[in-house]
């Protein structure tokens, strides 16, 4: 595995790669990688051959993205550890590391960002002003410096899923978007490196996040089709299993995530709570 803090070196090394007939897919992080990052890696090699493994060019990138936290949010706690995050991509067979610094991304002078309108603008871009913008810009440059024919993303964060195969309509991107399915713990809780600020009360309070929306889900399973019923139901839920502060409870359409009345397509439960200081997100897709 490559390590490098640099564009060029990326330019280099995805220039070989491409040489020698290869596809390239990105994995953009911000590192302190759990299963859940290590899932993406894994998706990209199970549905290929060995062969066509060995034909894959895999970048990871780990850059704690400056852009997308706002002011009074985790930015300087955010956990880092560099050796450890590069030890588990080489086990994993990824074949460049991106581990650009704030200068390489953002150097002096900057002042271009790219902003989706609406689908940015609800859910957690309201209680987070600019993340979106911050998110889509900084995978822009990647996707720009990267030039990969895939990219993939975690439904763990599904609004960012959207928001982003949004922008790569939009701006006419050429490549493909993954959705890795969200890795969770025995106990239900969505893996995130924000996981790592609770103590084990709180981990204990957090996995009703999971248990909440799989009630919801239950009741659209035994006919419930009025969405803000199920809504209604998702934040009694979250509060009840929690004992934490719900920021939103919603249900959406899967497709754009627009608000339904009545749910007749698949939808996706969406919900944030902050458990103590920490705020966690987590949704389910329920097909109907
Ligand atoms: P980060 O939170 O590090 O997540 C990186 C990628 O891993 C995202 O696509 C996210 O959805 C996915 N992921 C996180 N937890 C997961 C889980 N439990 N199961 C499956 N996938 C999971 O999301 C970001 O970083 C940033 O916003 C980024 C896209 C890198 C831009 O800075």
């Amino acid at each position: 595995m490559v390590i490098t803090e640099y564009e060029d070196g990326v330019r280099d090394n995805v220039r070989k790669a491409r040489q020698a007939g290869k596809k390239v897919v990105l994995i953009p992080t911000m590192g302190a990688l759990h299963e859940g990052h290590l899932s993406m890696v894994r998706l990209v090699a199970a549905d290929e051959s060995e062969r066509e493994r060995e034909r894959t060019y895999v970048v990871m990138s780990v850059f704690v993205n400056p852009l997308q936290f706002g002011p009074g949010e985790d930015f300087a706690a955010y956990p880092r550890d560099l050796r450890r995050d590069a030890e588990l991509a080489r086990q994993e067979e990824v074949d460049l590391l991106f581990v650009p610094s704030a200068q390489e991304i953002y150097p002096p002078g900057s002042q271009t960002t790219v902003q989706v309108a609406d689908l940015a603008a609800g859910l957690c871009g309201a209680a987070r002003p600019g993340h979106f913008t911050g998110v889509a810009t900084v995978v822009t440059k990647l996707l720009n410096i990267v030039q990969p024919d895939e990219a993939v993303f975690g439904q763990k964060d599904y609004q960012q899923f959207a928001v982003l195969e949004r922008m790569v309509a939009d701006l006419k991107l050429p490549l493909r978007l993954r959705l890795a399915p969200t890795v969770r713990e025995p106990s239900g809780l969505a893996l995130s490196s924000r996981n790592a600020y609770l103590n084990w009360e709180e981990k204990k309070q957090a996995a009703g996040i999971y248990a909440s929306l799989r009630a919801a889900a239950e009741l659209i399973g035994r006919g419930q089709r009025d969405a803000a019923a199920v809504a209604d139901f998702l934040r009694g839920a979250l509060e009840r299993e929690t004992r934490g502060r719900v920021e939103y409870a919603e249900v959406r359409q899967k497709k754009d995530l627009l608000p339904v009345a009545a749910i007749s397509k698949s939808v996706v439960l969406l919900a944030a709570v902050f458990i103590g200081r920490t705020r966690l997100i987590d949704n389910l897709i329920v097909e109907v």
